[in-house]
């Protein structure tokens, strides 16, 4: 099949260390339709040319992610996101205070932006987001264009938020892989939907938006809502204090755990190491994973809200 006659196999992932010249380098694949993974301050992302529907399919090629899924795009700047994105009033003081940073906004595709309807899944609306990385801030400068991005793992396996994790996920399936160390914020973007009259939460995530409604039917509108999207590949227990002999305990605050998402109970520091240990525990010996409980507040929703899904029987 030409489509997937790329690079997928044929040679070692290499890893770059993040300065330019590992920028020209993914400017070049990116170009020649090659998908790279770039760190941006929430998560690695898998970063592919969001006009052309080849380089996003060998997205969903190397991640075998099911194909209705939409893709968030990424953009240098909220003039980029209007030449794409219908953009309300209702959501711009948003944008104005958020961007860039890990806030992606749902609004109306403009027909002639020239998305490739993969990227949206075929959908009429489309994920935007200035990231803040200086990596894929200086990757879509030379790139030129706007950039599809998913979190950079094999599908349904734990985000990345450390060169290592990509490569152990999809070391052999992609090119390149810009290293820019550990993510600062360790969780996905904040999702907001402004399709309709009020802003909807659609994933929780590191930033907060009070004026948002939590969407509360069942109507699974982005799919990282379905319930085992963030899932490590052993059984994981929720709210434990005590763990079982099998078990490998992921710690909070005063329960020490075989590690600790943050010893003082903080709950940033944890949201920051959350994929990180839930790696660690993977690759543990035990059988299962036990987390220790987390306020349900702020953050500690948005962990619990990914524990839960982990946690999910599937
Ligand atoms: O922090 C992040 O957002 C990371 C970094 C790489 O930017 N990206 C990320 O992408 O988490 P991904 O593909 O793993 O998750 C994107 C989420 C999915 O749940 C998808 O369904 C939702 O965004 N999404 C994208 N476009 C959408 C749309 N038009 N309507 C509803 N949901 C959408
Ligand atoms: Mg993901």
């Amino acid at each position: 099949m030409a489509l997937y006659s790329g690079w997928m196999m044929k040679e070692a992932t290499r890893i770059l260390p993040f300065d330019d010249a590992a920028i020209a380098e993914a400017a070049r694949l990116v170009l020649a339709g090659q998908p790279v993974a770039v760190p941006t301050e929430t998560v690695y992302g898998l970063a592919a040319d969001a006009t052309s529907a080849e380089a996003v399919a060998r997205i969903y090629e190397a991640k075998g992610r099911p194909s209705f899924n939409p893709l968030i795009i990424h953009v240098s700047s909220l003039e980029d996101a209007e030449l794409i994105g219908v953009v309300p009033a209702t959501a711009r003081h948003l944008l104005e205070m958020h961007w860039p940073g890990p806030l992606t906004l749902v609004v109306p595709l403009r027909a002639e932006a020239g998305i490739a309807s993969i990227v949206t899944a075929g959908l009429d609306t489309v994920g935007l987001r200035v990231p803040a990385h200086p990596a894929m801030q200086a990757l879509l400068r030379a790139v030129g264009r706007p950039l599809a991005a998913p979190s950079a793992n094999a599908s349904g396996a734990i985000s990345p938020t450390r060169a290592e994790h990509v490569l152990k996920s999809l070391g052999g399936r992609i090119p390149l892989i810009i290293d820019g160390g550990a993510t600062e914020r360790g969780l996905e973007s904040t999702i907001i939907a402004a399709t309709g009259d009020r802003l909807r939460l659609l994933r929780r995530g590191p930033i907060d938006v009070p004026d948002a409604v939590t969407e509360t039917r069942r109507k699974i509108e982005a799919p990282g809502q379905l319930a085992s999207h963030y899932a490590p590949s052993k059984p994981l227990r929720c709210n434990v204090t005590e763990a079982a002999p099998d078990e490998f305990l992921v710690g909070f605050g005063d329960v020490a755990g075989d590690v600790s998402l943050s010893r003082s109970g903080d709950p940033v520091e944890a949201a920051a190491r959350l994929f990180d240990l839930l790696h660690v525990a993977d690759d543990a010996p035990q059988s299962r994973i036990a987390v220790a409980p987390i306020p349900d507040e702020g953050l500690g929703a948005a962990i619990n809200d990914r524990l839960r899904r982990a946690a999910a029987p599937r």
